[in-house]
């Protein structure tokens, strides 16, 4: 069996990657640029991207099943992926957002609906994660933990359920080796809802550094996250934590465990197996 995996050099693919491999299964990646493509040993790289769908046929050829992540700001160019995927394999895992369960207009979760309708459409057999908040975008903090431990924000009262990339990984694999989750939507989360403040004291309390949480006003924080992520995504990132302030606190869900038979790794265990880049050395 062969699967490619559509951003293996990214934080979720590239744990799919591994993962894969790690069950002897033969792994392609798909990567912009090949020759400067970052992939985990073991892992056939392939041109291709996702912006023109004819740049994928070659990719695709001999192809069973696809890892599907969407980096893409439009959702448009994904009709012409999903019927590109579905004329050469017979499944998709597609790394979805619960923003597209999300009865909203902003961009994220507008693009993640578009690219969801467009597999639903096919005839492939699919599965689509729903993931809340990434354990990884706290590495949007590094820098201030790395430098005074001071991380400055907005809403640091607002729970997340931050879940470890190697998790999903998991549950894509489960969805891409195994039977009996064609047409699943899984809601996931990791183990526990932490706030902001939180977070960052387990940050601390694992690198074993004083850290703490300081609150600043909507557009300061704003203007540190525009350094990392567009606009669109900068906004309804911060509409969607104004939401869980003023209304139901995001909850775990039991997702991980009952796919992978494993329960979802904690936050701290994530912030152990990234400390160094928390420390700097
Ligand atoms: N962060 C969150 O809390 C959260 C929550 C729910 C859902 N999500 C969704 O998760 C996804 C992000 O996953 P991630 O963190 O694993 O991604 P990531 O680390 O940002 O990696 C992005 C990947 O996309 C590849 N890529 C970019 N443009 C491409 C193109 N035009 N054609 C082919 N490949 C391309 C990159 O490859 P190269 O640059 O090497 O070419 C890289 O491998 C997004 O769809 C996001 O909306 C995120």
């Amino acid at each position: 069996m062969t699967v490619l995996v559509i951003g293996a050099t990214g934080n979720v693919g590239r744990q799919v990657a591994v993962q894969l491999a790690g069950h002897g299964l033969s792994v392609r990646a798909l990567a912009r640029r090949p020759e400067k493509a970052d992939v985990p040993g073991g892992v056939d790289v392939v041109p291709g991207d996702l912006s023109d769908a004819d740049s994928l046929r070659a990719a695709l050829r001999g192809v069973d099943s696809v890892f599907l992540m969407w980096p893409l700001i439009s959702g448009e160019p994904a009709e012409a992926i999903a019927d590109a995927v579905a004329a050469g394999a017979r499944r998709l895992v597609l790394l979805s957002s619960a923003a597209a369960r999300r009865d909203s207009d902003d961009a994220i979760s507008r693009v993640h609906r578009a690219v969801e309708k467009a597999i639903e459409r096919t005839s492939l057999e699919w599965t689509f994660l729903q993931p809340h908040g990434f354990a990884a975008n706290t590495l949007g903090w590094a820098s201030q933990i790395r430098g005074d431990g001071v991380v400055r924000g907005a809403y640091g009262s607002v729970y997340s359920t931050l879940i470890h990339e190697a998790d999903m990984a998991a549950v894509a694999v489960a969805a891409l080796t195994s039977e009996g989750h064609a047409g699943a939507k899984y809601d996931l989360t990791g183990p526990a809802a932490l706030t902001q403040v939180e977070q960052v004291r387990v940050i601390g309390e694992v690198i074993g550094r004083e850290t703490r949480w300081e609150e600043v006003p909507r557009d300061v924080a704003r203007e540190r996250l525009l350094e990392r992520i567009p606009a669109e995504y900068a906004d309804a990132m911060l509409d969607a934590y104004a939401r869980l302030a003023g209304g139901e606190p995001d909850r775990p869900t039991t997702t991980v465990e009952d796919v992978t038979g494993v329960p979802a790794r904690t936050f701290a265990q994530w912030v152990a197996d990234h400390a160094a880049e928390f420390k700097g050395r």
